[in-house]
């Protein structure tokens, strides 16, 4: 996005995070990762397959738990070199909210119901209140229509977008997108998208898996190439897309764009 030299001066630290590692047993998946986000950034994170992009998004949220370096959000930190009380892994998860590649609704509950789940069990609000913040919430991403249908009654777009709306109903400060649109058949990419350009147009904070190539250059802040559990450069969409410096980004942007139009 682009902005003008007022909102630089307003720039805030949302996320940092500092020699970051993940080790499962003998394979060592994130080696040293360090990165600032700005609030009302979004940044997007690229590679292949196995680098370590869903673990870091993982570690972000404390889905798993890093082997040393610290994360902070928004003030908050977790440093890993000492076990964290588990109160306080449960805050500081509040602080994030996670969209998966698979969207995972109940199938059992409505659209709206799958929104309303996490405050009221999460955070204990009462029905009405959390019923109208849903409500809000599926208008947002477009399907106040569909409050009352089952995930089964909705498009693999619709459902991902129910996705949304259900993270966004815990008030993160930050949202974490895994390969949100990867599993979705072409025609229903762009709906998702634009629910998340919107997101980051309203100044949410986001890191975004996705080698949706149309996406990082049309909304992304920073762009991150990460291989083999380290950032191996990064830079606006244009210096990354357009100039890679490594070799090894230049032969992944090689691969992706014989795979789709970049
Ligand atoms: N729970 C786990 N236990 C053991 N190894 C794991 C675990 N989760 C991930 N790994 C390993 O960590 C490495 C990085 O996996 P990760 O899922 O983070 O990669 P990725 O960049 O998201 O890949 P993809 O593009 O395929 O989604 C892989 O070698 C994977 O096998
Ligand atoms: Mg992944």
């Amino acid at each position: 996005m682009i902005r003008t030299i007022d909102q630089l001066e307003e720039y805030e630290t949302m996320i940092s995070i500092k020699n970051l590692h993940k080790r499962f047993g003998d394979l060592e998946v994130l080696k040293g990762i360090d990165l600032d986000v700005q609030k009302g950034q979004a940044i997007v994170v690229i590679g292949p397959s196995g680098s370590g992009k869903t673990t870091f998004l993982r570690c972000i949220n404390i889905l798993e738990t890093p082997s040393a370096g610290t994360v902070t959000i928004d003030g908050q930190t977790a440093d890993f070199s000492k076990p964290m009380p588990k109160k306080q892994i449960t805050s500081f998860r509040k602080q994030s909210a996670m969209v998966f590649q698979h969207y995972n609704l109940f199938p059992h509950m409505t659209a709206l119901e799958n929104v309303m789940e996490g405050p009221i069990t999460v955070q204990g609000r009462k029905k009405d209140v959390a019923k109208k913040q849903a409500l809000e919430l599926l208008a947002k991403v477009g399907l106040a229509e569909k409050a009352d249908e089952y995930p089964f009654q909705l498009s693999g777009g619709q459902q991902q977008r129910v996705g949304i709306a259900r993270a966004l109903a815990l008030e993160p400060k930050v949202m974490l997108f895994d390969e949100p649109t990867s599993a979705l058949d072409p025609e229903l990419v762009g709906e998702v998208l634009q629910v998340m350009k919107d997101l980051a147009a309203e100044g949410m904070t986001m890191v975004v898996v996705t080698h949706e190539m149309r996406f990082a250059k049309g909304v992304a802040d920073e762009v991150l190439f990460m291989d083999g559990g380290v950032i191996v450069e990064r830079g606006t969409p244009e210096e990354v897309f357009n100039s890679p410096k490594e070799a090894r980004t230049q032969r992944f942007l090689n691969l992706i764009s014989e795979k789709e139009e970049i």
